[in-house]
Formats: C-alpha cells, sequence, structure tokens
C-alpha cells in the first residue's frame, strides 16, 4: 500500500533486509545459477558507487547525456578488443543477454527485407531467448537436433537445414544446459559459403573463454562468418545486472539493429535498444568492474574457476550414482544419473544450503542438474561435492518422485483458458506446491513437468507466475 505520509530510509532498508531473508544468497559460490560473484568487495564498491553516480542519467537521448556514450564506446571497445575484434568494433550495450539476442535476430531480420517469411537456425541447445526472439519479432525458429553424446550443434544437420528464408545461424560458445562449445568456426564458414549470417551466443562463456587460462575453441569475432556475438557482462564479467554487449562484424548490421521513430508528434525516437528511458546505473557499474577487475583480475577469477570445476568433475567422478554430461568447455557442467531422481538431489542440495539447477528433459536429451562455477566457486567445491554425496544418498534413500498418472492426465486435459488464478492456485497442494512454509520442495513438480510436452510446460508456466504475482499463493 502506498503509505499516507513518507516512510524514513531506515525502516525501508530493514523491510528490504527481511523481504530478502529468503532469497538465495548473491555471494559465496553456494548458488550455482543466477549470480556470479567476483569475491572482491572492492570491485563490488567500484560498481556500486558508479552505478549510484549514473542512477539519475536517462540513457534515452545520447546527445543530452553524452557521458553515456563515453562510457558505452569504452565498455564496447574494451570486450570487443578480447573478442576478435578491436576498440573500433561496432557494438551496442544492452539490458542482458536475451535483450542482446533479440536484437541480434532483429538486425539479420531487417538486413534482408526481401525475405518475407524469415527464419533462424538453432540448434536445440540454444538459450530460450532465441525463441523469445522469435515470437517477438515474428521470425520462425527452427529447431536443429545435436549430437546426443557431445551436445554439441551438428554441423551436417544445421546447414542442412537453411532454406532461401534463413536470415541466420546460431551457435553457443558454450550453450547454458550443457556448458559446451558448437563448431562455430565450421557452422560460420558454411553458412558464409551461403549468404547467411551467423550469431555465436557467447552471453554467458565470451568474458570468461578468454580468461580460463588454457586453449579454447574458436568462438570469437575472429572466426570467419561469424557476423555477431553477444556477451553478457552481468555475467562472468561480474557486473551489477542489466549488463550485456552486443557485437557485430560490420556497421550496416548494426543499424539494422538500431530503430528510429518520426512517426509521432511528440521528441524524435532514435534508440540502440528495446528499452527506450532507461538508467545509466547498469552501463556505468559495467564499466567501473571492467575497470576495476582489469586483465588480471578476470584471468585470476577465470583460472580459479577452470579449477574449480576440475575439482568438481574430479569428485563427481568418484560419486557412482552421477556423471558429467559431454565435456564441458568452460565452468558450467551439467550432472545426469541413471539410478537415483536428480530432481530430489536438487531438493535435498538445498536443504543442505546449496542451490543447483534443475533442467528438464528436451528434444530427447535428459534431464539433468546444472552447476556454473565462478571465481568464488573455488572455495566452495569441497563443500558443494559433500553436499552432493550426501544429496545423492538421500535421494538414493528416498526413491524416484513419480508424477502422479492422473494427475498428468487432468493436466493434459484440462482447459486453462477458462480457469482463473485463483482456481489454478487452488490446484498447486496437489504437485505438493505449498508457499505458506517457505520454499516448497520441487521435485514433484519437477517430475510433473518433466513428463508433459513443452507446450503444455509452457501453458502450465505461464498459470503459475500468474499466480505467483497474485495473492492466491503466500
Ligand atoms: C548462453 C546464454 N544465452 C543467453 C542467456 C540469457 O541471458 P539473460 O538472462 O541475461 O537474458 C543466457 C543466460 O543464462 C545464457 O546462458
Amino acid at each position: 500500500m502506498l503509505p499516507e505520509n513518507g516512510r524514513p530510509v531506515e525502516e525501508l532498508l530493514a523491510e528490504l533486509a527481511a523481504a530478502r531473508r529468503a532469497d538465495l544468497p548473491t555471494q559465496g559460490g553456494r548458488t550455482t545459477a543466477y549470480v556470479y560473484d567476483s569475491g572482491r568487495e572492492d570491485v563490488r564498491q567500484a560498481a556500486r558507487a558508479a552505478y549510484l553516480e549514473m542512477l539519475e542519467v536517462n540513457g534515452l537521448d545520447p546527445t543530452a547525456f553524452p557521458s553515456i556514450v563515453h562510457l558505452e564506446r569504452q565498455v564496447v571497445g574494451a570486450v570487443a578488443s578480447r573478442l576478435g575484434g578491436s576498440a573500433a568494433t561496432p557494438g551496442i550495450f544492452t539490458s542482458g543477454g536475451t535483450e542482446s539476442i533479440i536484437l541480434a535476430v532483429k538486425a539479420a531480420r531487417d538486413a534482408r527485407p526481401e525475405i518475407t517469411d524469415p527464419e533462424i537456425i538453432v540448434p536445440t541447445t540454444a538459450h530460450a531467448a532465441f525463441h523469445k526472439a522469435g515470437h517477438y519479432l515474428g521470425v520462425r525458429v527452427k529447431s536443429v537436433p545435436v549430437d546426443a553424446d557431445t551436445f554439441r550443434a551438428d554441423p551436417a544437420a544445421m546447414i542442412s537445414a537453411i532454406t532461401p528464408s534463413t536470415v541466420l545461424v546460431v551457435v553457443s560458445a558454450p550453450s547454458y544446459a550443457h556448458g559446451v562449445i558448437d563448431p562455430v568456426a565450421e557452422i560460420a564458414a558454411s553458412a558464409a559459403d551461403r549468404g547467411v549470417p551467423c550469431h555465436v551466443d557467447a552471453c554467458v562463456g565470451g568474458w570468461l573463454l578468454p580468461w580460463l587460462g588454457v586453449p579454447v575453441r574458436p568462438f570469437d569475432l575472429s572466426v570467419p562468418g561469424v557476423t555477431s556475438l553477444s556477451v553478457d557482462l552481468h555475467k562472468f564479467g561480474y557486473a551489477p545486472k542489466g549488463a550485456s554487449v552486443l557485437l557485430f562484424a560490420d556497421d550496416a548490421l548494426r543499424r539494422a539493429a538500431y530503430f528510429a521513430c518520426a512517426d509521432w508528434p511528440g521528441y524524435t525516437v532514435i534508440n540502440s535498444t528495446v528499452q527506450s528511458s532507461k538508467g545509466a546505473g547498469p552501463l556505468a557499474g559495467a564499466w567501473a568492474t571492467l575497470q576495476a577487475l582489469g586483465a588480471s583480475g578476470y584471468a585470476s577469477l577465470g583460472q580459479d574457476a577452470y579449477a574449480a570445476t576440475r575439482a568438481l568433475i574430479a569428485g563427481v567422478s568418484t560419486i557412482p550414482d552421477l556423471h558429467v554430461l559431454g565435456e564441458p568447455d568452460a565452468t558450467l557442467v551439467a550432472l545426469g544419473s541413471s539410478t537415483v531422481d536428480l530432481f530430489v538431489v536438487a531438493d535435498e542440495a538445498r536443504a543442505r544450503g546449496f542451490f543447483i539447477q534443475p533442467q528438464l528433459s528436451y528434444a530427447g536429451l535428459p534431464a539433468s542438474l546444472h552447476l556454473t562455477l565462478t571465481g568464488v566457486s573455488l572455495g566452495a567445491v569441497d563443500a558443494m561435492l559433500a553436499v552432493l554425496r550426501e544429496s545423492v544418498e538421500a535421494a538414493r534413500l528416498r526413491g524416484p518422485v513419480a508424477a502422479p498418472p492422473e494427475l498428468l492426465g487432468m493436466l493434459s486435459s484440462l482447459d486453462f483458458s477458462t480457469m482463473d488464478d485463483a482456481a489454478f492456485a487452488a490446484l498447486l497442494p496437489a504437485v505438493g506446491v505449498d508457499f505458506s512454509g517457505g520454499q516448497p520442495e520441487m521435485a514433484t513438480v519437477n517430475a510433473v513437468l518433466d513428463a508433459l510436452p513443452p507446450k503444455v510446460r509452457e501453458v502450465i508456466l505461464i498459470r503459475f507466475l500468474s499466480a505467483l504475482y497474485s495473492p492466491y499463493l503466500s
């Protein structure tokens, strides 16, 4: 409720602190998705101070606030120079991976106005943001199966999926779900031979791979045929959220990502991003983080993250019920099992203070547990392995959680379009979702979702989100 009279700042901060008590920890390496902790208080302070300095600046108009051009040029130039480009490489600072990807798809679509039914080709492991881009932009998304053993895109299958409507081919470096780098060079070169541009989704890995301290498969703008690349600074750039960079091989493609509108009587609109008015805090926070860490800071974090990953992989090989899927190229690891219920393992790990992300089966790829290891994970990896071992043991004792067939039948046959949020919320206890006692166990929910086709999952997830933001689930 809006208070009648303003409240004192101490009271507001106390309420925020109380509200955050149920949140996952953002520091310390026990949350192995969502957050990227540099472990460096000096770096956090630099980011915070710069963010606050630019808090009130509006990124809408770079002629009104030239400071944003100054910062964006520096950020884009610094990132491009390490990713096969130079200080002159055209780029756009965006709010995150999804916005970078939407703009990459828009640029590819608008660069080929003669194609009236545009499509993009993605491997099945490509991030969901490409499906979102297709949905928002009216571009068809053609998903091509990946190699079932390596989880990497299959170059021959990707290239043979190209048609005269194809405006873009997509590869990941690495993919989020399995942490493997697609055969970028092969796919980009073959696409270029057919006149099709290639986007590298390096959102998660672009600012990690150069700092691992080991040779990596080629993935950046120097690879012939690569026409755009997205790299998030709010992931392995360790910057505050709201920070990504989209790089282009040429400035005509960058212009195709831009939007201008003179079709109304107000101020002239020229946008480089989806957002129009926007805070300059994230740009300043990313700039300050890059400057405060420097190349040596990133190299040290990258090497620690890599050492933590090798330690995790070695440790997992001694847990008989778990195995690593594929051969991770970076510090993202997917764990599989043919003997224990991974969704139960995730709940057990969470009860022991570690958040490990469940991933549903999809397109013939098995369900898995995801871990992203960062610089601070090196200090947490022994505890992580101990928790994994205990959680697997507990899951073995508990046995698998089955999705009740009658519930699946009911969910598949329900007409969700006639059900309001209150009725949907009332259904949730049937799958064990009860928020009254804090975080509910998710194994049953995940088992149910896993057993349903992706389109039904999507309908249910949207209903869940709507119910979550309604007053019915508290
Ligand atoms: C490979 C990849 N692409 C895109 C994204 C989307 O990024 P964001 O959540 O910043 O929109 C992610 C996020 O994890 C990712 O890992």
